[in-house]
């Protein structure tokens, strides 16, 4: 089975900016530390990511084929996007909201999240571990059948 990891835009920035707002790891430090543990539950991770709302909404159609769940962190399309919204709500894999800062603790505009309503959870302010928060989340939902 395979879990889709899927981070949007400016992500690709992680490491170079705003250090103390989302920390020093690259995206691919944190793809490969979600790769690691979930190969320890027969987890296969696919990971992409894009600056391109339209990108977003096909990756999450596709994954709804080829996977059985989604980490996502939508970032600055969490506070505009209904038609990100509107694709985790058409999927039927659970889907868990991942956001390295606090979004409930920065500027008002990001409390708001079009996403978690239709997401399963939403894991936010815990840094890189947010991620593998999501990953053991997910692992247990799936272990339950539970979406
Ligand atoms: C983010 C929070 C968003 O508000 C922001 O636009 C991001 C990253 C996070 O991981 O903390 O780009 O999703």
């Amino acid at each position: 089975r395979q879990i889709l990891l899927l981070n949007g835009p400016n992500l690709n920035l992680l490491g170079q900016r705003d250090q103390s707002v989302y920390g020093a790891k690259t995206l691919q430090d944190i793809e490969q530390e979600v790769i690691r543990f979930l190969k320890r539950y027969d987890l296969e991770v696919e990971t992409f990511q894009s600056n391109h709302e339209g990108e977003l909404v096909d990756a999450l159609q596709k994954a709804s084929k080829s996977s059985s769940g989604v980490i996502f962190n939508p970032a600055g399309y969490t506070h505009t996007s209904v038609a990100i919204r509107d694709a985790v709500d058409a999927i039927d894999i659970p889907v868990i909201e991942v956001h390295l800062s606090n979004i409930h603790n920065r500027e008002s505009f990001r409390s708001n999240s079009y996403i978690a309503p239709v997401a399963d959870g939403q894991i936010t302010g815990l840094g890189s571990n947010g991620y593998l928060a999501a990953a053991l989340a997910m692992v247990k939902i799936l272990e339950k059948g539970e979406s």
